[in-house]
């Protein structure tokens, strides 16, 4: 999705907007773009392609200031282009906008814009706005409200806040103009701004590790506000127009946890640190041997007394947050023996939903900001749920919207395919279905911290099973050019099934596909032939047997099998292969097997020869539908 920052200080702004530009890579783009004011000019050079595309247009000229703005574009609204890219200017170009978002109603508003002599030169929603922002400023300026900097609402403030006012969809949105060498403004509806603070120098990104190398002091852009950042002090106007004081936020995470720290990619950086941030986890919500969660100790919505009053679960979440509800459904039946519902927000929005009135609804989501996850929240709110969320990240829509967050505490994710995110995301979903089993005395307090002591070994587990990966490589390079990966397993392993044919497809790009392992003979078995590798998550131990047949079935069809499974296993002789796991309770295999098939993704991504970290056609962050 696309990165959008800005830079006002002492420094030259195009170093410092490639640099940011840089930190947002991960979020996935097509082209990239920046425009620096100097001496009442605008500046602007985007070229389609990676950032060391737009890198050499920056060398053939030397482009000084120290105001600007930047982006990097994943298409929505027009092919990848030079022209395409942002910033996009007004016919003067004197006023330049960079926009994360859409805007839904571009067609009616370009076409009003036509009418009244505009001629655009792009095929994208965003170049309206710079239109738009000029067609409100050239009215207030003829109406003879000239700059006056520092002195009441000045003539730009007032056309930006008209100009928005037009627009429907989502935005974050970075303005430069030329006639206020002194500020960028910026505004928020949906899609994620972050400010921020530095010594004589002020930022703004769509993401933290872009404001990093500068400050670790932020501020959050809430929805509905513009923000005007000057070289020494920022203001906030909220969505009615009035100023908003709000203290900044420190980032304690450091600036390296968001780089590779020695790995070849994000992702197997990501892999790796999953033994270490599921302890991050768990430990701040141990106290004494039981499930403390400080974070909810909160007047109106007390945990406990919600989740010993309902009487159904509903989880609601996108892509790999959605196979963490998958899971979390096996655990919340299994250990609180509490109906649950899980759906995709993509379908739940729009399936008009039955809220029931004692319904627990969580959301989950590593980003926080994914459109479709958000509209089923406030669908959910609306329909009078209390919303607990599951989020990585602090000051994101999802957290600052829910009534509850309980933070997945998992470090940045860079990599687009995720990893840490969802086995933290299972860690806190299995913690909630343990203390809602003893809060509904489903589980004995002795049963109680017998799963707490066993939760706390899983991020050695995880460790003894990430040294490993040599074994998963070497089955990697053997297997990659298959043209059809199948994952299947019953209960916990189909829900692992599904996320790791997600990582596989995403990466190496094989088709993947999932099914529960009882399926087989319902359908997939037909696709079985020689170029055809199934393999199958078996840490149910007391449905072992039926796994065994499926892999005959497969073997006897020409098939290849792996079987990630438990040390102690019969597979041996009916499998190709069998990859091992440290032995942890069968209903918490989850948070161990599913990183071989994380491994086995990454290992055949890299040898089909594309880059893990940057799948083509994905965005780290869908902020649009
Ligand atoms: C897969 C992946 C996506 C996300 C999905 C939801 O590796 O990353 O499927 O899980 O787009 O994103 P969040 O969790 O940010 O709502």
């Amino acid at each position: 999705m696309c990165g959008i920052t800005g830079y006002i200080g002492d420094s030259q702004a195009a170093p410092v907007l490639l640099g940011a530009l840089k930190k947002l890579e991960y979020r996935g783009y097509d082209s990239a773009g920046i425009a620096v004011l100097d001496e009442g000019t605008i500046t602007v050079r985007k070229a389609k392609g990676p950032l060391s595309a737009l890198e050499e247009k920056l060398a053939d000229a030397v482009i000084t200031g120290s105001l600007g703005i930047g982006h990097t574009r994943w298409a929505t609204h027009g092919e990848p282009s030079d022209i395409n890219s942002h910033p996009h200017t007004d016919v003067s170009g004197q006023i330049a906008v960079v926009h994360n978002g859409i805007i839904e109603n571009y067609l009616s508003l370009k076409e009003w814009l036509q009418t009244r002599e505009v001629v655009f030169r792009s095929e994208t929603d965003t170049e309206v706005i710079a239109h738009l922002i000029n067609f409100y400023y050239t009215g207030e300026k003829a109406s003879g409200g000239m700059p006056k900097p520092g002195f009441g609402e000045p003539p730009l403030l007032r056309a930006v806040q008209n100009a928005l006012e037009r627009l429907e969809g989502s935005y974050a949105l970075a303005i430069a103009v030329a006639d206020y060498p002194d500020r960028i403004i910026a505004a928020r509806k949906d899609s994620p701004l972050v400010i921020g603070l530095g010594q004589g120098e002020n930022l703004i990104a769509s993401d933290i590790p872009a404001l990093l190398p500068h400050t670790r002091d932020v501020i959050y852009m809430e929805e509905g506000e513009l923000a005007v950042l000057y070289r020494d002090h920022v203001e906030l106007i909220n969505a009615q127009g009035g100023r908003v004081i709000r203290a900044p936020s420190r980032v304690e995470w450091d600036a390296e946890a968001a780089e590779k720290g020695g790995f070849a990619h994000f992702m197997l950086k990501e892999i790796h640190d999953q033994a270490k941030a599921l302890s991050d986890t768990l430990r701040p919500r141990i106290k004494n041997g039981g499930i403390v969660f400080e974070e909810f100790d909160f007047e109106n919505f007390s945990f406990e007394a919600c989740a010993g009053e309902a009487k159904r679960i509903v989880i609601t979440a996108c892509g790999t947050a959605w196979h963490a509800a998958m899971v979390a459904k096996y655990a919340f039946e299994h250990f609180a023996r509490i109906p649950v519902e899980v759906d995709i927000a993509s379908e739940y929005r729009y399936r008009n939903p039955v809220p029931g009135e004692k319904d627990l609804v969580i959301i989950i989501s590593q980003s926080g900001e994914t459109a479709d996850t958000l509209a089923a929240m406030r669908l959910a709110k609306k329909g009078g749920n209390r919303i607990l969320a599951i989020t990585n990240v602090v000051g994101s829509t999802l957290a600052r919207e829910a009534d509850l967050t309980l933070f997945t505490w998992a470090g940045p994710e860079i990599a687009v395919a995720s990893t840490k995110a969802f086995t933290t995301q299972l860690m806190c979903l299995y913690l909630l279905a343990l203390k809602l089993a003893r809060v509904r005395s489903r589980v004995t307090e002795g049963a109680y911290r017998n799963y707490i002591d066993e939760l706390a070994r899983l991020p050695l587990l995880a460790e003894e099973l990430l040294s490993k990966q040599k074994l998963i490589q070497r089955f990697a390079s053997r297997q990659f050019n298959k043209t059809k990966v199948f994952f299947m397993g019953r209960q916990f392993d189909y829900a692992i099934s599904l996320e790791s044919a997600l990582k596989l497809k995403e990466i190496s790009y094989t088709h993947s596909e999932a099914f529960a392992a009882g399926e087989l003979k319902h359908g997939p078995i037909a696709l079985v032939d020689k170029n055809t590798l199934v393999v199958a998550i078996a840490t149910q131990t007391a449905l072992f047997d039926k796994i065994i047949s499926n892999i005959k079935e497969i073997s006897a069809r020409g098939g290849a099998s792996l079987v990630i499974t438990w040390e102690d296993n019969p597979f041996g002789p009916v499998a190709d292969e069998v990859f091992t796991i440290p032995k942890t309770l069968d209903p918490f295999s989850p948070m161990l097997a599913i990183i071989p098939a994380q491994l086995f993704a990454y290992y055949c991504s890299i040898q089909r020869g594309n880059n893990p970290d940057k799948p083509r056609n994905l965005a780290k962050s869908v902020t649009v539908e």
